[in-house]
């Protein structure tokens, strides 16, 4: 008999602060309705210099663990996929070995492939379970990343900050995965990239959006001809989430697929607000999180209708510039709308602050020295490790060793 394997819990983590983008339309001198309409996004998540990747993804974990019920202890991998990380050498998986107090015996590593990176990271999870390795342990996923591009570029109104955290473990309780049946799709295309000297990304914007439908339809045609010949699940996807850089590429995502399978233009735009647009929710309100934005738009799917979904199949789909991109699906849990409602997915949206632009642009402009700004002298009490306390970057020591609030 096949396993049951796929996501049991999931959370995740914001800045504390955010820009409104019809704010952000008037100080760049663009209608508004560019940003809100044209690109589908309303707000965008800034991060601050205490609220780096490694933070941001220590508290999505910590979330995770409290809202779900399960431990650290029984975590036996823990992959962190990111496109901001902290160092070349030592991974954003380490610090949060120590900050989320993980096992040693627990394999320990970072992936990066711009936004596949969570996804690679999903896929070797599920592999790690399959083979046996896992021995009944469960597996932590990270995603974790600050979008940055140059303010005043076309790729600003783009910009978000966030981790996602998920479990992946034997009989999920929120969406079982298709185990080995799963579309991959990679070209070597300059469309998006970051040179190690930089904090900002560079991009050929517009060669991006048809390197993502190129990769989308690559993976699609290979995720449809494993499934059939394999004899998968013929049953339709009643809804897709997608790799969302902001919510009009999704719209387009979904237009292509659909074209794909010959439904029209106006057929195929008929089905996006019943298909994809309840995914989309979390990601107006954050902006792009790189490689959690694939996860973030399932969070805001089973936020809005996981009841209504229990026993139906889903498609999701991965996309990473440079490009490495991925179509599977999944079948929603019974019971789903029971653990939704236990991880109040919705959380970290309630309380946060609106930024000014200049008060934005004052915090991109100190993301220049963040990564090397000292530790305070005295530097803040160590506080005791706690799932409930919330991780900061305080600076790096003497030695350039970064430190956090409450690092053993
Ligand atoms: N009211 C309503 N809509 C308007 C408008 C207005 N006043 N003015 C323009 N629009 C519409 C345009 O018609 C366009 O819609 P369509 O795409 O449907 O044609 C949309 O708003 C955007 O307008 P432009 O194409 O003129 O915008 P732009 O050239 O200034 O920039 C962008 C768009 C290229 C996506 C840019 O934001 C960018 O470079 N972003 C970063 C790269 C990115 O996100 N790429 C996505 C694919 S790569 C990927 O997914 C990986 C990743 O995460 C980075």
């Amino acid at each position: 008999m096949k396993m049951s394997i796929g996501i049991d819990a999931i959370a995740f983590a914001v800045p504390r602060a955010y820009v409104e983008l019809t704010e952000l339309a008037a100080a760049r001198a663009v209608p508004p309705s560019k940003y809100t309409n044209g690109l589908g996004t309303h707000q965008m998540a800034i991060a601050d210099a205490d609220e780096d990747p490694v933070a941001l993804a220590t508290n999505a974990a910590r979330r995770l663990f409290v809202r779900s019920g399960r431990r650290p202890d029984e975590i036996g991998l823990c992959i962190a996929g990111t496109e901001t990380a902290v160092d070349h050498s030592k991974p954003i998986a380490a610090y949060l070995h120590g900050l989320l107090g993980l096992p040693t015996a627990c394999r320990v590593f970072e992936t990066k492939h711009a936004c596949f990176g969570g996804t690679a990271g999903l896929m070797a999870a599920m592999d790690w379970i399959a083979s046996g390795s896992a021995r009944g342990r469960s597996a932590l996923v990270l995603c974790t990343d600050i979008a940055r591009y140059e303010l005043g570029s076309a790729g600003e109104p783009t910009q978000g900050a966030g981790a996602v955290a998920f479990i992946v473990s034997e009989n999920p309780r929120l969406i079982e995965l298709e185990l080995g049946r799963s579309g991959s799709y990679a070209r070597d295309v300059h469309d998006f990239w970051r040179p190690l000297h930089r904090k900002d990304a560079l991009v050929d914007g517009h060669f991006s959006v048809q390197c993502y439908l190129d990769a989308l339809a690559g993976a699609y045609a290979e995720w449809n001809a494993i499934t059939r010949e394999d004899g998968g699940p013929a049953e339709p996807l009643v809804r897709t989430c997608y790799h969302v850089p902001y919510g009009k590429m999704a719209r387009k995502a979904h237009r292509h697929r659909k074209q794909i399978d010959g439904l029209t233009e106006a057929e195929a735009d008929a089905t996006f607000a019943t298909e994809v647009e309840s995914s989309l929710n979390f990601s107006a309100q954050i902006g792009n999180v790189y490689t959690g934005s694939l996860y973030l738009a399932l969070a805001s799917l089973l936020h809005a209708e996981a009841g209504q979904l229990e026993g139906q199949r889903i498609g999701l789909f991965s996309y990473g510039s440079g490009c490495a991109a991925e179509f599977f699906a999944g079948r929603v849990c019974e019971g789903a709308q029971d653990m939704v409602d236990q991880l109040d997915l919705a959380g970290p949206l309630a309380a946060r602050e609106r930024l000014t632009i200049e008060r934005y642009e004052e915090l991109r402009r100190a993301d220049a020295i963040a990564d090397r700004r000292p530790v305070p002298t005295p530097p803040p009490p160590p506080s005791a490790q706690s799932l409930l306390h919330a991780a900061a970057y305080i600076g790096v020591d003497a030695e350039d060793r970064r430190v956090y609030t409450d690092q053993a």
